[in-house]
């Protein structure tokens, strides 16, 4: 038996960067989960299902956070004092630590995967620990919440403190394990190969992880480009490598699966190529780039290239989980490139930057983020009533203001893959 759905009210998305589509009380016709109709009336065939009635609330995809840390979840808002490598060494790489002891990544990460369902993140990319028994722990209580996401066992074997750093072949061993053991979930939580950044990982670490990931098929994760102090690092590390991205490519880590890379602010001209060729993912966190002074990554420029682009909280270097937020805080960020560096770049519109924190970061799940016909369902039911404004206002004011200044309490219901989500902690 099919399963059909049917969601009534007023409806936006983006197909494309450029513009929204909004369709006043509106409907969403999905089949198995699946959305096969977004229109103004319903086709004839489907005239006698039961119509799910959101009235005058507006219905929008759900959110993809394409890049978070879920074990830096109690250090969001804290230790902003510092540039990104004094910064891991001081607060994040201690509280890591703690991700050892499998009971307090449960309590960590049950609070986080809810923080996730209350801001209406319905898809996100994950960093774990070095930890497997954790790691599995964060894919359990996604599954158990009905939230969708790639998590990643994270890779650490050089550069690290004695408390949170693997032997080279453990590392494997352990990564292998796993990826074995992640195949108890799905489909809708799945694993990520999770190389932490090119310092933390040597030669040996790098191709092994790349080779997994091609014997598993699964996608690959790690940041790129983030901080100049960084950055020099990795040409020390590697004077065989032409540049940073190379690094990655050289060790089959980008290019051969799906692969998406945190921060991309500094790069060369010929990294934009190499990142364009191989179609990496950028995943942009514009709260992280300016708590960790770490730069304004040129996003007009990687979008000219049609380099694929989705929003990250980065968590913890970025202190905000609502993708609205992230979403606004891309526009904000990319104004202050526009005319304070580069006239060139223009700013981002609204519809761009909810393309990336949507459709755009979706693309990672397949057909996701959107209600184009054959995506999943993903939907926020969002009822703004309670912002105060007694003007008639369009559907696209409506959202662009909820998304400035409303919070996840407009959020009403969320949907996954064509079923509601209700909170995971009760
Ligand atoms: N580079 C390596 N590790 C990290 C991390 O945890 N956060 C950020 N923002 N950058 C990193
Ligand atoms: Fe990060």
């Amino acid at each position: 038996m099919n399963s059909t759905l049917i969601l009534k009210g007023n409806i936006l998305y983006t197909s494309r960067p450029s513009e929204f589509i909004s369709i006043p009380h509106g409907y969403i016709i999905a089949v198995d989960d699946v959305v096969v109709y977004c229109g103004e009336s319903i086709p004839p065939a489907y005239a006698a299902c039961e119509v799910t009635d959101y009235g005058d609330n507006l219905i929008i995809p759900g959110f993809v956070d394409t890049h978070a840390h879920a074990p830096q979840y109690c250090n969001r808002g804290l230790g902003m004092d510092k540039e990104l490598l004094p910064w891991l060494e001081t607060y994040t790489f201690p509280e890591e630590a703690k991700f050892s002891d499998p009971d307090y990544a449960r309590l960590v990460y049950g609070a986080f995967v809810q923080d996730l369902w209350r801001n209406g993140t319905t898809r996100s990319i994950l960093f774990g620990t070095i930890h497997k028994e954790s790691t599995l722990v964060l894919m359990e209580l996604l599954q158990k919440a009905g939230l969708s996401a790639y998590v990643g066992k994270v890779n650490m074997d050089r550069n690290s403190p004695e408390f949170l750093i693997e032997k080279t072949q453990q590392s494997l061993i352990d990564t292998k394990e796993w990826l074995d053991a992640s195949l108890q979930f799905g489909p809708l939580v799945k694993p990520i190969i999770t190389p932490r950044f090119v310092p933390s990982c040597t030669s040996e670490l790098m191709s092994g992880l790349g080779k997994l990931a091609e014997e598993y098929n699964v996608p690959i994760q790690s940041h790129l480009s983030e901080n100049h102090g960084e950055i020099d690092w990795v040409a020390s590390l590697h004077p065989e490598s032409p540049n940073y991205t190379d690094v990655y490519y050289e060790h089959r880590l980008m290019g051969q699966v799906p692969t998406v890379m945190a921060h991309c602010i500094h790069l060369s001209d010929v990294e934009i190529d190499r990142m364009a060729e191989t179609q990496t993912m950028v995943s942009h966190c514009p709260y992280s780039n300016v708590n960790l002074s770490s730069g304004i990554a040129p996003i007009r420029k990687l979008m000219k290239r049609n380099i694929p682009i989705g929003l990250g909280s980065d968590i913890s270097g970025g202190h905000i989980v609502s993708m609205a937020k992230v979403l606004t805080e891309a526009i904000g960020l990319s104004k202050m490139k526009w005319v304070e560096v580069d006239q060139t770049y223009a700013p981002l519109t609204l519809s761009e930057a909810f393309y990336m924190a949507t459709k755009g970061g979706g693309k990672f799940f397949g057909k996701v983020g959107s209600f184009e016909k054959g995506c999943d369902l993903d939907a926020l039911i969002i009822d703004d009533t309670s912002i105060f404004d007694p003007n008639e206002r369009t559907l696209e004011e409506r959202l662009e203001r909820w998304l400035y200044v409303g919070d996840d309490r407009h959020i009403v219901e969320r949907y996954v893959a064509g079923h509601i989500v209700p909170n995971p902690q009760g």
